[in-house]
């Protein structure tokens, strides 16, 4: 068997650095690599239903490492990033004496690292946390960068903190397990980062990504030695993180008018589509170039379009945080691997929109 020191690994320069180690059958690891870290007592969030699949697993490999755990359990969704699951979370922590030494360990997808590093930035004003995210969205890009959120009744991700993990477990492994539909979210975010990155990657993914792909080892480094190097310019996003909402402002749009039945990842790539031809009417990129980056979506069993009306899709889209006063900042496409940020006002915006929607690639 592989020891832990032959996975890949990727440093994150953040104030406190720390490493996302990414390899298939890390969940076994999991005990050992802790112990590493010094910790000896650990509290586990997870979902239901990663912890009906893996719950033998994480448990026999905490055991072997003489690791003090208890768990507990969310029910899996989006609905869990929710302030009475963080007050439940304060509970059994506070109940079962963890202290600021002990390490928080989010077992699960986006929604349980979300939740769950919100728990530990704010217990005791912060305890130790690990990420082992169980969703290929959560391997290439919310476990790694430390923004942490749950959701108001007013919006999604409006009470969080930013809070760095001490390690990233990335087990590819798990994502034999999940869903399609949901695997499928995390390869558009993979698609998102190959056009803000590397033309090798992005006609890489014209072969579209199995659950089970061998290459999953490669694309999932690359999304993440890109993330960590702009979260190391800029930690706080706010600037040129920001680049890493490409397709974000038009897809939460989307996802807000479809009442969340078309999900985050989908409605992201519908959003890349839409920006891919903007750039094409703004003489940024070629039309070739955009059609490649819609056939690339398409290829990859992914949404191309809504059926909803420029002016919704804009309505919606001025009330995402990214709105400052009567500007908004979009990110175009300047050429596969290189994006660029432009502050624009939002009357142009509505404009830029329509033309895009309007775009013609044939
Ligand atoms: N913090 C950040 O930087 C950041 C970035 C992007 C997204 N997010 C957040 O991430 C969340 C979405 O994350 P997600 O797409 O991982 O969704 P998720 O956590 O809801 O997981 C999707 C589904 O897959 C199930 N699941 C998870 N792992 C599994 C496995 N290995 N096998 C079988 N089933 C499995 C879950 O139970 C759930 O039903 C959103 O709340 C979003 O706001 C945060
Ligand atoms: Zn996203």
């Amino acid at each position: 068997m592989k020891n832990i020191d032959d996975f890949i690994e990727v440093t994150v320069d953040t104030d406190d650095e720390y490493k996302v180690i990414i390899g298939n059958d890390l969940l076994k690891k999991t005990g050992e690599i802790l112990l590493t870290l010094g910790f000896k007592k650990i509290a586990i969030i997870t979902d239901d239903k990663v912890w009906s699949i893996y719950k033998e697993e994480l448990e026999k490999s905490l055991k072997c490492s003489n690791i003090h755990y208890e768990v507990l359990i969310f029910p899996h969704g989006e609905n869990s990033k929710s302030v009475q699951n963080y007050l439940k979370g304060i509970d059994f922590l506070a109940e079962n004496n963890y202290r600021r030494s002990d390490a928080l360990l989010a077992f699960g997808g986006g929604v349980i690292g979300d939740l769950g590093g919100f728990i530990s930035a704010t217990y005791q004003r912060g305890m130790q946390f690990v990420q082992l995210p169980t969703t290929l969205l959560a391997g290439v890009d919310s476990s790694v960068g430390g923004k942490t959120a749950i959701n108001l009744k007013q919006g999604k991700n409006l009470l969080g903190a930013f809070k760095q993990p001490k390690k990233v477990i990335c087990d590819l492994s798990l994502y034999k397990t999940m869903d399609k539909k949901y695997f499928l979210d995390g390869v558009a975010e993979t698609i998102k980062y190959s056009i803000l990155s590397s033309k090798e990657m992005f006609y890489e993914l014209f072969s579209p990504i199995k659950q089970d792909d061998l290459r999953l080892e490669y694309l999932v480094k690359r999304c993440v030695e890109y993330k960590a190097k702009i979260v190391a310019l800029d930690e706080q996003d706010n600037d040129i993180r920001r680049l890493l909402n490409l397709g974000h402002t038009i897809g939460h749009s989307i996802e807000k008018l479809s009442n969340y039945s078309i999900t985050h990842g989908f409605a992201v790539a519908i959003g890349i589509c839409y920006i891919a031809k903007l750039s094409y009417v703004l003489n940024l990129i070629t039309k070739e170039t955009a059609k490649d980056i819609v056939n690339c979506i398409e290829t990859n069993d992914l949404q191309t379009s809504a059926d909803f009306t420029p002016e919704e899709i804009f309505q919606n889209s001025i009330l995402d945080k990214k709105c400052e006063d009567d500007t908004i900042t979009v990110i175009l496409i300047q050429d596969i691997g290189s994006c660029v940020l432009k502050k624009i006002s939002l009357l142009k915006w509505k404009q830029y929109i329509k033309s895009a929607m309007e775009a013609n690639l044939d």
